[in-house]
């Protein structure tokens, strides 16, 4: 025994390397079937593999430049991180944009901008930008809702997103005096940790499920009851990445704990379907919103991405005949996000933010709807240049997905869908998600929302504005057609935006119905 271990040990380690990838090779030959490539040339063949699984990272940090990537560009996503840092987000020499671009977007400035008095709330609260509007005053809800900041925590849910993930999000709101809306998975835990919430379902009703899969009134009722924290329901109609798409949640992947939090069963696979068993016409949505505001006092909203009109123009007409109707309306764009979604969907179902958006909006202007719906608009709009325009164009409030799970350490690897996200924040694999400093990460959503806010209001009284709501489209210019011709979206979209009736930044202040903590 011991000569042949004498013998072994006298091998050079290079013949070692030789044998293993001759083994290599006569697998890659004789064993397996699956690789055209790696059988016709054993060993190397893994080479192209490899590079091509390595590919997406090389190119983002060797190949692409500032302003190349998608969905959030270099410039964009350190902009984010900075600001969730409290670095120096600044850049230095100009712009490094083409403004003679296609598309691009200018903000007009006033000769003179808004001045702030003396004692204004923006002096002792730099960070006070809250909504316009109140969700649920028009229908007069019994609990009506002011969100206590403009931008807030776009719909993802536990499961999507880790626990780690969403307790982060939601203590960041909480500071900040933002919403942090559910998502589809229900309410956990982890959404209670003392931000506002907006209680989000779609087709699955996941924490409002009945026992065949359908909506349970009783359990909405009890959920409101036993959380104050939510302040408003959102019914999911569609979402940008993938409208009309239901889903599977493998048996797999249903652990006891995610079985309770969306009242489904463990280890058997769960549907949602593509549409809502609870209604099926827009006269049955328009019942289906009242009958749950009347329950529990809520406002209630829905959130689609657009794509035919028709169904909107009747929802305006019967919400004109009735005088009732959603409380807010969150529209996403065909450029938002998703855990997981086909790419036949996410890149070509529903029409981009800026098109819905304004084909929406118009027909609920023409009906002389606007005032009583608080408008909400998501994708890609998490950056004070791109809010600006949301804003002329009609907007209430934004509320972001990916760009807060970047100010939380989300890196862009694009694998949400395959439980190995890298920085913990799309996964449930708990080792990934126990590298999230929660305290930590909960200021970085805090100080991104603050930064946003300030950079924004900055921009507004630059336009000569006190709040954002008085954007109109005429303050907003985009370059169309070509490099040279330039118009304000007033003529691009063909509409003026109503003007919301603000009055002052005290009076929001002072409103009784704010949400958030009054000290942001
Ligand atoms: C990981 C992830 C999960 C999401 N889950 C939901 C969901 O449960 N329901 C929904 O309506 N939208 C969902 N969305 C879409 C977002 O709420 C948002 O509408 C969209 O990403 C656009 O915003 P963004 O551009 O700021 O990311 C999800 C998005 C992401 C990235």
């Amino acid at each position: 025994m011991e000569e042949f271990l004498d013998f072994l040990g006298d091998i050079p380690w290079w013949t070692w390397v030789l044998i293993f990838l001759a083994l290599v090779a006569v697998r890659d030959i004789f064993f397996q079937k699956a690789h055209t490539i790696s059988h016709n040339y054993p060993v190397v063949g893994h080479l192209r593999y490899w590079l091509e699984s390595i590919g997406p990272e090389m190119r983002q940090y060797f190949v692409a430049n500032n302003r190349e990537e998608l969905p959030f560009n270099r410039i964009e996503r350190s902009w984010i991180y900075a600001s969730a840092k409290k670095e120096n987000n600044y850049e230095g020499f100009g712009t490094d944009r083409d403004i003679y671009k296609h598309q691009h977007l200018f903000i007009k400035n006033a000769m003179i901008g808004f001045q702030v008095p003396e004692k204004h709330p923006n002096i002792e609260h730099p960070y006070f930008v809250p909504c316009a509007k109140v969700m649920g005053a028009h229908n007069k809800r019994r609990k009506p809702y002011r969100p206590a900041s403009i931008i807030n925590v776009s719909a993802m849910s536990f499961g999507s997103l880790s626990a780690a993930a969403i307790e982060s999000l939601n203590k960041g709101v909480e500071k900040c005096g933002a919403y942090h809306n559910t998502g589809e998975g229900g309410l956990s835990p982890y959404h209670k940790q003392g931000g506002d919430v907006i209680f989000h379902f779609g087709t699955g009703y996941f924490g409002v499920r009945s026992r065949d899969g359908g909506f349970s009134m009783d359990k909405l009722k009890v959920l409101v009851d036993e959380n104050p924290c939510v302040k408003a329901i959102e019914i999911k109609l569609s979402q940008g990445a993938k409208p009309g798409k239901g889903g599977v949640l493998p048996g797999s992947k249903i652990t006891h704990e995610l079985a309770e939090i969306r009242g489904v069963e463990v280890g058997k696979d769960v549907i949602s379907p593509p549409t809502h068993k609870a209604f099926s016409t827009i006269p049955e949505l328009m019942d289906f919103i009242e009958s749950i505001a009347e329950e529990t006092g809520l406002p209630v909203g829905i959130k689609g991405a657009i794509g035919k009109i028709d169904q909107w123009q009747e929802l305006a007409d019967i919400m004109k005949k009735t005088g009732k109707g959603p409380d807010f309306i969150t529209i996403d764009g065909g450029e938002g996000g998703t855990g997981a979604a086909p790419p036949s969907f996410a890149d070509h179902v529903s029409l981009p933010w800026t098109y819905g958006f304004s084909s929406v909006y118009k027909i609920f202007l023409d009906h002389g709807l606007t005032d009583r719906i608080v408008f909400i608009g998501s994708g890609k709009l998490g950056f004070p240049g791109k809010a600006a325009m949301a804003f002329a164009m009609g907007v209430d409030c934004i509320n972001v997905a990916r760009e807060a799970m970047m100010s939380i350490g989300c890196i862009q690897a694009q694998v949400c869908h395959t439980n190995r996200c890298p920085a913990g924040v799309a996964t449930q694999n708990k080792w990934r998600q126990s590298g999230i400093n929660v305290p930590l990460k909960s200021d970085r959503l805090a100080q991104y929302f603050n930064t946003f806010k300030k950079e924004f209001l900055e921009i507004t009284h630059a336009a000569g504005y006190e709040h954002p709501c008085q954007f109109h489209m005429e303050d907003i210019q985009v370059n169309v057609d070509d490099d040279y011709l330039s118009s304000d979206i007033r003529r691009v979209y063909k509409y003026q935006k109503e003007k919301v009736p603000f009055t002052s930044m005290q009076d929001l202040y002072n409103c009784e119905h704010l949400g958030g903590k009054k000290t942001t």
